[in-house]
C-alpha cells in the first residue's frame, strides 16, 4: 500500500542553533511525525549567518554565498533524514523550508521580513519540489508575515473544552491561543531564549544556557528587571511580531549602561524577564494549560519562572500532546508545504493583521 502523502518540513530558527528537519506523513487526518534530526550549523556559517543579521559592508556579495551555503547544509540535512528513514527523494511529495530570517521589518515604512537560502538550489541538489518564501505573501496583504504557525497549532492540537496554549520558546517566543468559541489569536511575546544565548555566549563562551545553570548561579536583580520589562513592545496589543535584531546585546547593553552587575544575576534576571513576557502576554487569556515547545522547554530556570508567574495554569509540553517540543515547528512547515498543495490559506488575518487569509509560499521546481 502506498497512500501516504509525505512532506519535509525544514525550520532554522532566529537561535542560529541548527537545522530542525522532519519527514511528515499527511495521509490521515492527523498528520503523523515519522522521523527527525537537527542538523547543527558548522561554525563558520552560524558565525556569517550572525554577522549578516546586522547591518554590515558589502553585504549583497557575502549574501550570495551564504544562501549557497545555506541550501546545501539544508540539503544536507535532508539527505540525512531520508537516509535514517529509508525513504527515496521520489517518495516525497515537497519540502517545506522556511529558509533563515536575517531582517524582520513588519513595522517598517515598507514592511518586510527576509528569509534567506537559495530554494532552487534546495531543489536542484535534492530532486525535490520545494515550497519557501511563507511570509511574505502575508506581508503583501497588510500582515505581519508572523507567526504563521498558529493554524497548524489549532489543527493538531486544539482542545474543545479548555483554553489552551501552545507556547513555543525559540529565539523569539510566540504563543498560539486555542480558546473554546473564540477566534484563534496568536502573536510574538517578545525575547524568548535569545537574550539568555547572547549573554552566556559573551560571557560563559557557551552558545546556551545549558539547563540553565548560569541563571540559577544568579540573584534576581528586580530594577534591572522593571527596566527591561519598560520596552514598549510589551504593551502593545496584538497582531504584533518582533526579531531576534531588535532584541540583542545592543538593546540589553542600553539597559545595563550605568550599572555593573555580576554576569549571573544579569542572566537570572534575563530568564525571569523572558518569562515574564510571556506570563504577561498569556495571563490577559482564560487559558488553563500551555504546552511549550521549542528549545525553552529543556530549560527548567525559565519554565519554573513561567510556573511561579502563572500559579492558576498547568505547564506542560507538547510531548503530553504528541509531539515532542523540539519538532512543532518544522512540522508547522512541513503542513505549510501541504496547505499551499491543497490551497488551505496558511496564515490566519485575526492573528497577522493581513487583509485576508491566503495560500502561503512559492514553489521551486527541480526539473
Ligand atoms: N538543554 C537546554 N537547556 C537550556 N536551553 C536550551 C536547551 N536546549 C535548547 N535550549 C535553548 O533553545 C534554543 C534553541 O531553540 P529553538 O526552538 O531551536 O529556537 P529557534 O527556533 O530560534 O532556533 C537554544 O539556543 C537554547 O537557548
Ligand atoms: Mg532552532
Amino acid at each position: 500500500m502506498n497512500n501516504d502523502q509525505l512532506y519535509i518540513g525544514i525550520m532554522s530558527g532566529t537561535s542560529l542553533d541548527g537545522i530542525d528537519v522532519v519527514l511528515v506523513d499527511f495521509a490521515d487526518s492527523a498528520p503523523k511525525l515519522l522521523n527527525a534530526l537537527l542538523l547543527p550549523y558548522p561554525a563558520t556559517l552560524r558565525a556569517e549567518l550572525a554577522t549578516i543579521s546586522q547591518p554590515g559592508a558589502n553585504e549583497i556579495e557575502r549574501l550570495g554565498i551564504i544562501e549557497a551555503d545555506l541550501a546545501d547544509c539544508y540539503a544536507a540535512a535532508v539527505s540525512q533524514l531520508l537516509q535514517q528513514s529509508g525513504v527515496q527523494a521520489s517518495q516525497i511529495e515537497a519540502i517545506g523550508c522556511h529558509g533563515q530570517t536575517i531582517r524582520h521589518r513588519p513595522n517598517a515604512r515598507q514592511p518586510f521580513s527576509y528569509q534567506i537560502g537559495d530554494m532552487h538550489r534546495l531543489a536542484a541538489l535534492t530532486g525535490i519540489r520545494v515550497i519557501g518564501d511563507f511570509r511574505r505573501k502575508d506581508i503583501a496583504f497588510g500582515g505581519q508575515g508572523a507567526p504563521l504557525v498558529p493554524a497548524f497549532h489549532q489543527a493538531i492540537f486544539a482542545d474543545p473544552g479548555k483554553g489552551r496554549c501552545i507556547l513555543n520558546i525559540g529565539g523569539i517566543a510566540n504563543l498560539t491561543l486555542l480558546l473554546p468559541h473564540q477566534p484563534l489569536l496568536g502573536f510574538d511575546t517578545g525575547p524568548g531564549n535569545c537574550l539568555l544565548d547572547n549573554w552566556v555566549e559573551l560571557h560563559r563562551q557557551q552558545p546556551y544556557d545549558a539547563a540553565g545553570a548560569f541563571a540559577a548561579s544568579g540573584q534576581l536583580l528586580p530594577d534591572l528587571l522593571l527596566q527591561l520589562l519598560s520596552d514598549p513592545y510589551f504593551a502593545q496589543t496584538g497582531p504584533k511580531s518582533t526579531g531576534r535584531e531588535y532584541f540583542q546585546l545592543n538593546w540589553l547593553n542600553q539597559h545595563l549602561a550605568g550599572r555593573n552587575d555580576a554576569a549571573a544575576d544579569v542572566q537570572r534576571t534575563l530568564s525571569r524577564f523572558s518569562a515574564g513576557t510571556m506570563a504577561l502576554a498569556i495571563s490577559q487569556y482564560p487559558v488553563a494549560d500551555i504546552f511549550v515547545c521549542g528549545g525553552g522547554a529543556f530549560n527548567p530556570v525559565l519554565l519554573a519562572d513561567l510556573q511561579s508567574l502563572l500559579p492558576q495554569c498547568y505547564i506542560g509540553t507538547t510531548a503530553e500532546l504528541g509531539v515532542a517540543p523540539d519538532w512543532v515547528e518544522a512540522m508547522a512547515f512541513a503542513w505549510l508545504a501541504y496547505a499551499y498543495d491543497m490551497r488551505i490559506p496558511g496564515n490566519v488575518p485575526a492573528v497577522t493583521g493581513a487583509r485576508k487569509a491566503v495560500v502561503l509560499g512559492l514553489e521551486f521546481l527541480p526539473c
